[in-house]
């Protein structure tokens, strides 16, 4: 039996479910894990995570498909994300065949409260790991907590596919040679300013330019760019100081596009100042999707895109079409896409 929830009106945001997945590393090891029922987690005044910002995690989705069954996709990539954020963050990598064991358990623990094939809606689910042993000097924490839980989501951005704006940002969200390339949660607290100042005034999200020049385009708070040309090329940009989040629904996109749909993809650094000749922007990301963009303001003044503010543009439109078709079963995916919960 599924939730009695008003799936096509959800909204991106928190609702508890019954049980989530947490495994404790003490010693130097992980313990088994177990599945709880108790969403409320007491650790010390000191903790790592509560001190120094030691917390790092992913996000991910399990789809119902037309058919019935439950299914993930790409949560390898997710795993070894982690392990490669937990890495620069001096935490202790949790195994990837134990993250992927987990997200099979918490997804089933909870089938009721994945959103019906079709509704619009789908399960996301949030690995996340923190340091909670006390340290005072600064230093890496001893103890530390792995935990999964999920929560039905509907779009992250409000219109849906509906073209969004967005505006380019004054403060950086990552150093050259910081963190942008993890998924840190210093870097989403450090946006957060620019993200209530972009809310404020309209705007669904922040555009980030390169934090050492300030002249090439990266990515925005929460979701890799693409852009399309005037000879329907994909242009995905790359970051000149490795400070883009390495995105697994932009890197499914740019073999999608070239494997399947025969679109040509140019991956290069992409200037600011050449924006205004491309004809589509999209932001991507497993929240985002794939939303469309029609206009960037940059302190007032706009750069519009030639799809407009009404629908979303021909190849962003056969890009979703596909990418969404793999997500939930209609489109034949790649080998090792798609992942099914048992
Ligand atoms: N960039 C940032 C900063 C993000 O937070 C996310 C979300 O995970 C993405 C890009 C998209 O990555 P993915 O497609 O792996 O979800
Ligand atoms: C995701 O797409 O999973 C993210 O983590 C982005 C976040 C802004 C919700």
């Amino acid at each position: 039996m599924k939730q009695n929830l008003d799936w096509q009106n959800i909204g991106f945001g928190y609702r508890k479910t019954e049980l989530r997945y947490v495994s404790e590393y003490k010693n130097g090891q992980w313990d088994e894990g177990v599945l709880t029922g108790e969403d409320m987690i007491t650790i010390t005044e000191s903790a790592g995570v509560l001190q120094y910002a030691q917390t790092c995690f992913e996000g991910l989705k399990a789809y119902e498909t037309a058919d019935g069954r439950i299914v993930c996709f790409r949560p390898d990539l997710n795993a070894q994300r982690m392990i490669d954020t937990a890495k620069r963050l001096e935490m202790p990598p949790f195994p990837a065949e134990r993250f992927l064991e987990a997200v099979d358990k918490v997804v089933r623990a909870n089938e009721s409260w994945v959103p019906p094939y079709g509704s619009g809606a789908t399960l996301y689910i949030r690995p996340y790991m923190f340091g909670s042993s006390a340290v005072i000097g600064v230093n890496p924490a001893e103890e530390y907590q792995f935990r999964m839980f999920v929560t039905p989501v509907g779009p992250y951005f409000k219109g849906g596919l509906q073209p969004n704006k967005v505006r380019i940002s004054d403060f950086d969200r990552a150093a050259p040679r910081g963190t942008g390339n993890i998924k840190a949660g210093l870097n989403y607290a450090m946006s957060l300013h620019q993200t209530v100042l972009a809310h404020e005034e309209g705007f669904a999200e922040n555009v980030y330019l390169d934090p050492a020049t300030r002249t090439m385009i990266e990515e925005t708070g929460g979701a890799n760019i693409i852009f399309v040309d005037r000879e329907g090329r994909l242009i995905v940009p790359v970051s000149s100081t490795d400070s883009i989040l390495p995105s697994i629904t932009r890197r499914s996109i740019v073999h999608v596009a070239r494997e399947m749909l025969g679109i040509e993809v140019i991956e290069r650094i992409v200037r600011f100042d050449e924006v205004s000749n491309f004809t589509e922007m999209g932001l991507c990301g497993t929240a985002a999707v794939i939303s469309p963009v029609g206009l960037i303001d940059d302190h007032g003044k706009e750069i519009r895109f030639a799809s407009g503010m009404e629908t979303a543009g021909p190849v962003i439109t056969r890009l979703y079409e596909t990418l969404t078709g793999i997500q939930m079963g209609t489109v034949e995916a790649p080998e090792g896409w798609i992942h099914e919960i048992p």
